[in-house]
């Protein structure tokens, strides 16, 4: 390591706010008195946003009886025994970041494995972690991580985990995962505490993970209200035993979603009921917790101040004025939103660019969780919208060139557009949009991909096609888009920003262009495409999601909450003559189409349920599945990528097994890296089980 390398990595160590350890060219045996005490590191450990030369290491050592700890030594090794030491350093800790430890080892090797430990002036140890720097820049070896998004510890089990650490263990060295990409919903901040829900959730049991000290109830929830209740969510979470041996394995990069501030929180409001609250002090209590608990490469305003994050004084004052990109101008919203900056990149080698970005802090109103887009919904059509409604309401001010209409037709009468004054939306915002557009165009890497924690894929359906009869008259003039009560809200109905952003990648003629999503708890994999039949199919790029962890999916929820006597209840969890239990029929109405469905009832047959497919309504999906957990894992060379889903049953309890229990499908979605004006062709093989209604 030169002189100017060692410099530039102590400007990274005050950047970060982190204490250093420094990797020495001659290892040495352990002098730590080390012996392991998990009990006195309850939440395990953990390491976070390797680089090709350094790591961030994590652990939380609370006091136990009459001691506070206030220094730990940690140690960096390349081996799992600690007898080729190559960092030690001392890193301390106190109340003021919750006893959690943040070290940034550096000096390490390029694609190298890693095993470290904490220690206290005891020698009561953590366990020991083991992690991964990534591949120098010019490094053309083919590299696999993982992607994943949404657990729910109040509600499930995380199998998911315990499978991907089985198949990783038994997986040999150059297949391995080099870290697992987080895409958010770490945590689910709202909690059912047991006794308020005797029924459960769906089909599950209701944990008792955590009692927030200071939280609020809101209907029959529990939400968190200051730091302290958002760190008690995170422990309650790391005291999951799959969750914490993941951490352990691998490096992990974090990215919040809306679960990690609040479930439909945007900037630094909330809402309940439908109505927005200014929520400035928890969105900073929020970014605290998260600081504290990931360890990530963010950036904080508060300075380089060593492990701590250092709140700024906000008050909850009312949001009431935005500007042209609806952006909220009052003061104490914009310092709690940039209290913490989560968007970044993270290069792996010669072939993978990482551009992680951040969908809840800058971004607009969500047009459709405004009470005026009740008048676009019916009961008769659940969670369903116009397309060409959804289209309006997106554009606002800027819809057809900049001449909106007065009202919207819908149901046979015109309807006030309350977006005709309003920006358009946008999830990035501004500033992070020119950012992320920028690292676009100068990215060096053969891949380009985009982490984006929520999905960007449309999901249409054709209630045009219904039959007559068989319910109302379906409103619309075309396809049917949905709401974002039923999962979307996303990318693939913020028409006019994605469209400016793949026009980019198209006139820029930038290749390799891949999006990977959470959020959505479903399988998706596509093609990314700024518009569907009967526009113009251009497809730009690729783009996958993956299922849950463990958070129910909309199946899950429809098989217990769409009405049993509703006419298009079948459409969704319907059954076949021969089917006992519901079927995920919402899968081949979203890849397929009504008419699909409606043979899939009938007859029970799929391959003839798939032959009256209609081809207009989703040439950019290969596969979906509504009803999926479990994770993904993407495999990158130089020429191609290739994302394996694996998918799990419903994780309601915890599989003993190590393997985590059984599969329910294994699937492969292959790209070969096409040129400039080309478009990506995906193929799909399922390589294990059987996932019949997703093809
Ligand atoms: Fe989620």
């Amino acid at each position: 390591m030169t002189t100017i390398s060692r410099r530039s990595f102590i400007q990274t160590v005050l950047a970060l706010g982190a204490t250093a350890a420094w990797g020495q060219p001659l290892p040495t045996h352990s002098k730590a008195p080390w012996h392991e005490r998990r009990d006195f590191y309850p939440e395990g450990v953990a390491s976070g946003d390797p680089q090709s030369d350094s790591v961030l290491l994590w652990t939380r050592r609370p006091p136990t009886t009459g001691n506070a700890v206030e220094r730990l030594t940690v140690e960096v090794a390349q081996d799992e025994s600690f007898t080729r030491v190559i960092a030690t350093a001392e890193a301390p800790i106190s109340e003021a970041s919750d006893w959690t430890c943040r070290v940034l080892a550096g000096g390490l090797r390029s694609a190298q494995v890693y095993w470290y430990r904490f220690t206290d002036a005891d020698g009561n140890g953590s366990r020991v972690g083991r992690t991964l720097t990534a591949p120098s820049d010019n490094d053309t070896t083919p590299v696999r991580f993982a992607f994943v998004s949404c657990q729910n510890a109040n509600q499930g089990a995380q199998n998911a985990y315990r499978r991907m650490i089985f198949e990783d263990e038994r997986a040999a060295e150059q297949d391995r995962l080099g870290f697992v990409l987080h895409l958010g919903d770490f945590i689910y901040e709202i909690v059912w505490y047991p006794q308020d829900r005797p029924q459960g959730m769906y089909g599950r049991r209701l944990r008792d993970i955590v009692r927030y000290e200071h939280g609020e109830k809101v209907h029959d929830f529990h939400i968190p209200t200051d730091v302290g209740d958002y760190r008690a969510i995170y422990r309650a979470y790391l005291h999951d035993p799959d969750l914490q041996d993941a951490r352990a394995r691998w490096p992990f990069v974090c990215m919040w979603d809306n679960h990690e501030f609040s479930w439909i929180g945007w900037q630094s409001l909330q809402q309940f009921g439908g109505i927005n609250r200014p929520a400035q002090a928890r969105k900073v209590a929020a970014n605290q917790a998260f600081f504290e608990y990931q360890p990530a490469r963010l950036y904080k305003p508060s300075g380089p101040t060593l492990n701590q994050f250092d709140p700024p004084r906000v008050v909850d004052a009312p949001i009431t004025h935005f500007d042209e990109h609806g952006l909220g101008l009052e003061p104490n919203n914009l310092v709690a939103i940039h209290s913490l900056r989560g968007y970044r990149t993270m290069r792996w080698g010669r072939n993978v660019e990482l551009i992680i970005t951040d969908q809840r802090s800058y971004r607009s109103e969500e047009p459709t969780y405004r009470t005026e887009a009740q008048a676009f919904m019916s009961d008769a059509f659940p969670g369903l919208m116009p397309q060409e409604v959804l289209d309006i309401l997106d554009g606002g001010c800027a819809y057809n060139n900049g001449h909106p209409p007065p009202t919207i037709r819908y149901g046979g009468k015109d309807i006030a557009n309350f977006r005709r004054d309003q920006p358009p939306t946008t999830i990035l915002g501004v500033e992070q949009k020119a950012w992320f557009l920028e690292r676009l165009k100068q990215s060096k890497a053969t891949w380009k991909i985009w982490g984006d924690t929520v999905a960007t894929l449309d999901m249409r359906a054709d209630p045009q096609n219904l039959p007559i009869g068989l319910t109302r008259p379906w409103p619309g003039a075309g396809y049917a888009g949905f709401d974002a009560s039923t999962g979307t809200g996303d990318h693939s109905t913020a028409y006019t920003e994605r469209g400016e952003i793949y026009d980019f990648v198209r006139d820029r003629g930038i290749t390799g262009f891949a999006t990977i999503a959470g959020d959505r708890h479903s399988f998706w994999a596509g093609l990314a495409a700024k518009g569907l039949p009967p526009k113009a199919f251009e497809p730009v790029g690729i783009a996958f999601v993956t299922g849950s962890i463990s958070a129910p999916g909309v199946i899950e929820a429809f098989e217990h909450a769409f009405p049993r006597d509703h006419p298009l209840r079948s459409l969704f969890v319907g059954q076949g003559p021969a089917d006992t239990r519901p079927q995920a029929l919402m899968n081949l109405l979203l890849r397929h189409g009504v008419r699909s469905c409606l043979e899939y009832l009938h007859s029970g047959d799929v391959q003839k349920a798939r032959a009256l497919s209609n081809a207009d309504l989703s040439p950019h999906v290969s596969f979906v599945d509504m009803g999926g957990h479990g994770y993904a894992v993407v495999r990158v060379t130089s020429d191609a990528l290739e994302t394996e889903f694996v998918c799990i049953p419903r994780p309601i309890e915890r599989s003993e097994g190590a393997d985590g229990g059984p599969l329910l499908y294994r699937t492969k979605h292959r790209v070969s890296l096409w040129h400039k004006g080309e478009a990506p062709k995906l193929e799909t093989r399922i390589v294990e089980g059987d996932a019949k209604f997703s093809v």
